[in-house]
């Protein structure tokens, strides 16, 4: 049985902030399915419930010992959905105000890095797959290759980096390589990127395989518009990289079951989705009206999601159209300010919420019937795909996982192709001409329907992606 240890700063639904999260709590227990040993370690932060803390034991207490610190570490562990997850405990470390964001997250993951490896040992489990995650699991590969390559179990351990966002890379000044690293100058060079040591391209360059969350990303990361300076240690790295389509957590976003929305429906029973815009719109005190289509945005309020285009043509798509629009994020001030005022001025169409929060996010994929992601990058996107088992119409831009998961929509005769709206430039025009397009086709009532039936069925569940994710490591 293959045994894989991934790697990786959130898990849902014991902490996360974004997408990340999503794919270490769903993607490991697909695997675990198709018949692998998968285990996955995390920090133990303080915002992990006490209903999942009481549930957990103890499995080891060591020190690790980072550059000249020697500090706490507990592994404790509990088992959900066949896979085991293991939480590294130190208060100090990890009981914050938020997952990110602290002046010494460099330390922070530095320390688990180290406290990963070590962990090995301590609970005797040498896997054949170390499968890191994003820049804050990046130093447990490169320890992996420079610390403990000649130690008893860890000669024949393979690596595998995901890039699941190459925003963060996690850059550092080099003062910090030895005092806080526990790095060298032999390391210098690998470190290096730019006069600054740069996680990401030290894990790119150490690892066996690196891969992206869809295929299409993993080939725009290899050019400069979207590799965020990376790109040519991406193209030097070309035959190691691949890009594998993320799947969606099947059990927690299904509409059918689902308990955090008023009404339950699945494809068969779609003629329910409606009543799920009817309680929402009760309850934003929006008019209550099925024979409006309702729009959604729930995203991060920054620009790479978009947002400089959806801003751009806001106003007068919502003037001069009979429609309604929901928003759901935080993010960049200017941003908030803008859709604030937007609500403002649409009091009877426009509703914004600036927050976050699953369960209404959830209600608001029940409730609408048209849902905008005009990303400017993105490397997989999740909501397209929770939109599309929700019955929404997804009108996305076609980069990165939007373009490997959303089709554009064309009749012929009596068939219909695609399962959305897209559009290829990153334009106002384009954003605004494709979502008339798709409002016009939702106020066709038969091909609407024509329309979500196909879009609620189609797959994008984890079963696909396990079976790739084992064959990737099969190659190394
Ligand atoms: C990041 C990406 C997003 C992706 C997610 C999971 O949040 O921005 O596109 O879906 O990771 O891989």
């Amino acid at each position: 049985m293959k045994k894989i240890l991934f790697v990786g700063a959130e898990a849902m639904p014991f902490a996360a902030t974004g997408g990340l999260g999503d794919v270490l709590g769903s993607l490991p227990a697909a695997l675990a399915k198709e018949g692998s040993d998968v285990r996955v370690i995390m920090p133990l932060y303080g915002q992990v419930k006490e209903e999942w803390r009481a549930k957990m034991k103890t499995e080891a207490v060591f020190t690790v010992n980072l550059a000249w610190r020697q500090v706490y570490c507990g592994i404790k562990s509990l088992k959900k959905d066949g896979v085991i997850y293991y939480f590294v405990d130190n208060e100090y470390y990890f009981k914050r105000d938020a997952l990110y964001g602290s002046f010494d997250d460099g330390e922070r993951f530095a320390y688990f890095s180290m406290a990963v490896m070590e962990a090995l040992v301590q609970l005797d489990f040498y896997p054949d797959v170390l499968h890191a995650h994003d820049w804050q699991a990046a130093l447990s590969v490169v320890y992996l290759n420079c610390l403990y390559r000649d130690k008893v179990g860890y000669k024949d351990i393979r690596s595998v980096f995901t890039i699941h966002n190459i925003e963060y890379q996690g850059q550092y000044n080099f003062g910090i390589l030895g005092d806080v690293f526990g790095l060298g100058f032999e390391q210098y060079e690998l470190m290096d990127f730019g006069g600054c040591i740069n996680l990401m391209k030290a894990a790119i360059v150490s690892a066996d395989i690196v891969s992206t969350v869809s295929p299409r990303y993993a080939e725009e990361i290899c050019t400069p518009s979207f590799g965020r300076g990376l790109d040519g240690i991406l193209r030097q790295n070309r035959h190691k990289l691949c890009g594998i389509l993320n799947g969606i957590d099947y059990q927690y976003y299904n509409p059918g079951q689902d308990a955090a929305i008023p009404v339950r429906y699945n494809w068969r029973t779609r003629a329910k989705k409606p009543e799920n815009k009817l309680a929402l719109q009760a309850a934003l005190d929006l008019p209550a009206r099925r024979d409006v289509p309702m729009l959604a945005v729930i995203t991060r309020l920054v620009a790479h999601k978009g947002l400089d285009i959806m801003t751009e043509i806001f106003s007068k798509l919502i003037g001069e159209s009979d429609i309604q629009l929901v928003v759901l994020g935080c993010g960049e001030a200017s941003f908030e300010h803008y859709f604030t005022e937007l609500a403002r001025c649409f009091p009877d169409k426009v509703r914004v919420l600036l927050k976050y929060d699953r369960d209404l996010a959830k209600q608001i994929y029940a409730a609408c019937d048209i849902f905008l992601m005009p990303s400017k990058s993105e490397p997989c996107g999740l909501s397209q795909m929770i939109a599309s088992r929700y019955g929404a119409i997804p009108v996305v831009r076609e980069t990165g996982g939007l373009y490997d998961s959303i089709k554009g929509y064309w009749e012929e005769g009596k068939k219909i192709h695609g399962n959305g709206f897209t559009f290829a430039n990153y334009s106002g025009a384009e954003l605004y001409e494709r979502t008339n397009a798709a409002i016009a086709l939702w106020r066709n009532e038969e091909k609407r329907d024509k329309l979500i039936s196909k879009i609620m069925r189609t797959d994008f569940s984890w079963a696909a992606a396990a079976r790739d994710y084992l064959s990737m490591y099969d190659q190394i």
